[in-house]
């Protein structure tokens, strides 16, 4: 049975950016509701005891979709954090630097990316196989574990997202997003 992880920090943490009403729908309510379903279609299934990213590499849609819902979860949360840097540091920074010529201009082109990802989906930066970062939109729950490339920082662009606090001004989320990340936690995924 797939059980949700914790969160790393209390509802109201990355308030007042994400407010604890927007964190409690979407941890406690979408994000179970990926994890109740999947619980269900895995039942007495060969994948019933086997990890997400197996599902997700094996299964028919039904099946991938909850499963690649829940791993982009798990991960999202640690995206953010309440004791946020304002700016990048080591190793990524200064990819940063180098691929978007500075943080101001990447942050621009990643919102940019972000607010024109039609539909719901997701966002996400990569290093690619040049060892170059690259900005990504992926609808739906679609991530690029299944490429070569090393995923780095990803953002939930669900309308579940921000609905609550932002309504349909997906940009000011997208701001206040960038007010928060974790930017210990990319570095970490860039040394993996
Ligand atoms: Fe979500």
């Amino acid at each position: 049975m797939f059980i949700k992880s914790n969160l790393p920090y209390e509802k109201n943490a990355l308030e007042p950016y994400i407010s604890e009403e927007t964190m409690s729908f979407h941890y406690d309510k979408h994000l179970q509701a990926y994890f109740d379903k999947l619980n269900l279609l895995v039942k007495d299934t060969e994948f019933e005891n086997k990890d997400l990213v197996f599902i997700i590499q094996n299964s028919n849609w039904w099946i991938f979709n909850n499963a690649w819902q829940a791993w982009n979860h798990e991960f999202f949360w640690k995206c953010m954090t309440p004791n946020p840097k304002k700016t990048p540091d080591w190793e990524i920074s200064k990819l940063i630097d180098r691929d978007f010529w500075s943080f101001e201009n990447f942050k621009e082109k990643f919102i940019d990316f972000w607010v024109n990802n039609f539909g719901s989906g997701w966002t996400w930066l990569v290093l690619d196989t040049n060892w170059k970062l690259e900005i990504l939109n992926y609808s739906n729950a679609w991530n690029p574990l299944d490429t070569n490339k090393k995923i780095l920082l990803w953002v939930d662009v669900w309308e579940h997202a921000y609905y609550i606090d932002r309504r349909n001004d997906r940009k000011s989320y997208l701001n206040n997003f960038f007010e928060v990340i974790n930017w210990d936690f990319v570095n970490k995924n860039l040394l993996k």
